[in-house]
């Protein structure tokens, strides 16, 4: 068994951030007399995506956010849902758009991202908010997952400013905009990054000088105990279904990192459930906050 004072506890961690977003809607509701609200696309059938939609629309619930949950069949053309993404676009009553990733093949991801208003582009995906944290902002919309790390890592105690830090993946939701944080000024930053992928060579002499590992290559347990050192910290992005003959549903979620061989020699670790995914959705919340906040002068 791993040590409880071992585990990185997303659960815990995505629980208190949401209770501080609730306040803030809460505020945002009495004191002004606005409701924040966020709208959410999913094109097509992929189970994974209506999981995750069904969270972010529920947690809007939980939060006091009003939610707008649009669900288009598989057949819905490019300029079917431009014009869903322009009808929201108008709408002052809906604060944040995103449409779910990835959309069916016929559909042009980055002209849809690039048609959401940027100002309500709470996923952090359009070309102009990419590039603004790219140049040190981080007072505006920042991108989910990677903010929903640097959080982890910040209230778990783990301090990134001249650390050696790997990231594994070159995403654009993740490994991208992941190194992008680490390697800004700051208290979440100041880190030396190096990104591998799949096309490093020698991976593990990069990975075994590494004192924070974030692993986002999207291969199910990738990251051996033999490519470690002692002490490092792990934080896993991965969410992989693969084959268990044990599990009911015949599938069961691993993350990058083969976990029962790394995390003896990790000082600290997250788990998959319960690291990194409850952290996407609560920094999606947030920016749905500062979207509402800035449409409304706040
Ligand atoms: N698919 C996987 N992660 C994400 C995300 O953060 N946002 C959207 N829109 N789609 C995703």
């Amino acid at each position: 068994m791993i040590p409880e004072e071992k585990l990185i506890d997303g659960k815990t961690i995505s629980a208190s951030v949401n209770a501080e977003t609730a306040m803030e809607v809460a505020e945002l509701k009495e004191k002004h007399g606005i409701e924040p609200a966020l709208a959410v696309i999913l094109v097509g059938e992929d189970p994974a995506s209506q999981v995750y939609v069904s969270r972010k629309a529920k947690m809007c619930v939980e939060l006091g956010i009003r939610s707008e949950k649009i669900v288009l069949p598989k057949e819905t053309t490019q300029e079917e849902l431009l014009a869903v993404v322009d009808r929201l676009n108008k709408d002052a009553s809906i604060h944040g758009i995103l449409v779910q990733s990835p959309p069916p093949k016929h559909i042009d991801e980055k002209a849809i991202v690039e048609a959401i208003d940027p100002e309500k582009d709470v996923d952090c995906f359009h070309a102009q908010n990419v590039g603004r944290v790219l140049m040190g902002e981080r007072d505006g919309f920042l991108p989910c997952t990677p903010w929903g790390v640097t959080v982890l890592l910040e209230r778990s105690g783990i301090s990134t400013a001249g650390k050696n830090v790997v990231v594994l993946g070159r995403s654009n939701i993740v490994g991208k905009p992941m190194a992008a944080l680490l390697l800004g000024k700051g208290v979440t930053g100041d880190a030396t990054v190096t990104v591998c992928h799949s096309r490093t060579k020698d991976l593990a002499d990069y990975t075994r000088r590494a004192d924070i590992i974030i692993a986002a290559i999207g291969k199910p347990e990738f990251l051996k105990g033999d490519m470690v050192s002692e002490g490092v910290v792990v934080v896993d992005v991965g969410i992989n279904r693969v084959p268990c003959e044990t599990a009911k549903t015949g599938f069961k979620l691993v993350g990058d990192v083969a976990f029962d061989e790394v995390a003896p020699k990790a000082a600290k670790i997250t788990p998959v459930p319960g690291g990194v995914g409850p952290m996407t959705i609560a920094m999606l919340m947030k920016n749905t906050i500062r979207a509402c906040r800035r449409q409304n002068g706040l």
